[in-house]
């Protein structure tokens, strides 16, 4: 009986995904998040559009999970993120004839919505795991290397952009009040003035807490800012995505900093500089830490590629500094997803410069759903 209820459930799951990745995801730009969530943010108008959206960008995203090769698809790992998503798909069709109208009907999508956010918060790492355990059992192949990162480079994004839908809905009707009392000035999770150097300072911070507990020591920061009025850098951004790249970036120029100088007692600093332009806010972070060849560039923004140990996947440890080969690539996603980039450059036998570039210009930047049109793996 419960195997009947299964396959029935399956069989019409597999409907829904096909019927939902027929349509393309919307396109939204950081100026309609911002009109919506300041003037005239609605709940009932959030619920309408999500009902209709969230389906269709998990439907299309599981629809490539489909393509991984069977092996993949066969880890306990990727299972359950596959799991996750079939089940997250049921629980927002639950809502498809229901009435807007009935608050009830609001407040119980709003609650299905903030348990699918949790439900998905450790998707990265477990699809990590998942690639992890493939490779080791069936080892790597150059064209299917190539092929998984081009689907997780998709499939990270869209986690992005479906997250980035949640949390907008879950941080404006997800509590009694509007405003987070927190950040009162942000419209859900983007800040129309985030002060570029606070975020920047935080991030070293955080990161230099890591380092001091690896290496009882770590470098200092210079931080200058580069801007025609003279005053702070502000723009309109997630401080979030902003804190997430700049983190990954200090975590990386610590390490190589530390790891040339060994020993010794005095470090060269990293600097950071921030420069304002009528199109691109720029974020640099240089280190001294030896650089990287050309030859090998390329290769750091693979998934998984990373020359410090394996860090323990049961995260019972503390937080390590390096590891798990994710920082570069998906802070890349991050910076991508609102139309900028984030680019290396670096000096071999000198040290490195880190370049995040973030457009300033919100009113036309539309947020990417997938890295690039599907193609069927290149
Ligand atoms: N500033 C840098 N100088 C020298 N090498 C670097 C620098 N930044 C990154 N790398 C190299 O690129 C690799 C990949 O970096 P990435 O941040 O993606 O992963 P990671 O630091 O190894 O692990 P984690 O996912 O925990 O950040 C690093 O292991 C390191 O070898
Ligand atoms: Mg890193």
């Amino acid at each position: 009986m419960r195997i009947l209820r299964f396959l029935r459930s399956s069989v019409s799951i597999g409907k829904d995904i096909d019927y939902y990745s027929k349509f393309s995801p919307s396109p939204l730009s950081m100026k309609q998040f911002l009109d919506f969530g300041s003037e005239n943010a609605c709940e009932k108008t959030s619920f309408a559009f999500l009902r209709q959206e969230l389906p269709v960008r998990l439907a299309n995203i599981m629809k490539e999970i489909n393509l991984l090769p069977d092996n993949l698809l066969r880890t306990p790992s990727v299972r359950l993120v596959q799991g996750w998503y079939m089940q997250s798909l049921q629980e927002i069709l639950k809502f498809k004839d229901k009435n807007a109208d009935d608050e009830k009907v609001t407040y119980d999508f709003t609650d299905a919505v903030i348990k699918i956010r949790n439900r998905h918060n450790d998707v990265i790492p477990t699809m990590a795991q998942g690639v992890v355990e493939y490779k080791e059992t069936y080892g790597t192949d150059p064209i299917v290397s190539q092929n998984v990162q081009y689907f997780l480079d998709r499939f990270y994004m869209s986690r992005i952009s479906i997250r980035m839908l949640l949390n907008q809905h879950t941080l404006l009707f997800g509590g009694k009040v509007k405003v987070n009392p927190a950040h009162p000035k942000q419209i859900g999770s983007i800040d129309p003035h985030c002060r570029v150097s606070e975020v920047i300072r935080d991030a070293y911070e955080n990161a230099r807490n890591l380092c001091d507990r690896y290496y009882m020591n770590s470098p200092e920061l210079v931080l200058e800012e580069f801007n025609e009025q003279g005053k702070s850098a502000t723009v309109v951004y997630v401080p979030s995505h902003l804190y997430h790249m700049v983190f990954e970036l200090f975590k990386n120029a610590m390490r190589a900093t530390m790891e040339l100088y060994g020993d010794a007692m005095e470090y060269p600093s990293i600097h950071a500089q921030v420069a304002l332009g009528p199109e691109d806010l720029t974020v640099k972070v240089s280190d001294r830490g030896g650089g990287v060849p050309l030859r090998k560039i390329d290769r750091l923004f693979t998934y998984t590629y990373s020359t410090a140990p394996r860090p323990s996947i049961d995260g019972s440890r503390a937080a390590p500094l390096a590891g798990y080969g994710y920082g570069l690539p998906i802070s890349r996603l991050y910076a991508r997803y609102f139309q900028g980039d984030l680019k290396l450059y670096s000096l071999e036998g000198y040290g490195t410069d880190a370049v995040i570039y973030i457009r300033v210009s919100f009113t036309l930047t539309v947020c990417v759903f997938c890295s690039a049109g599907f193609t069927a793996f290149p």
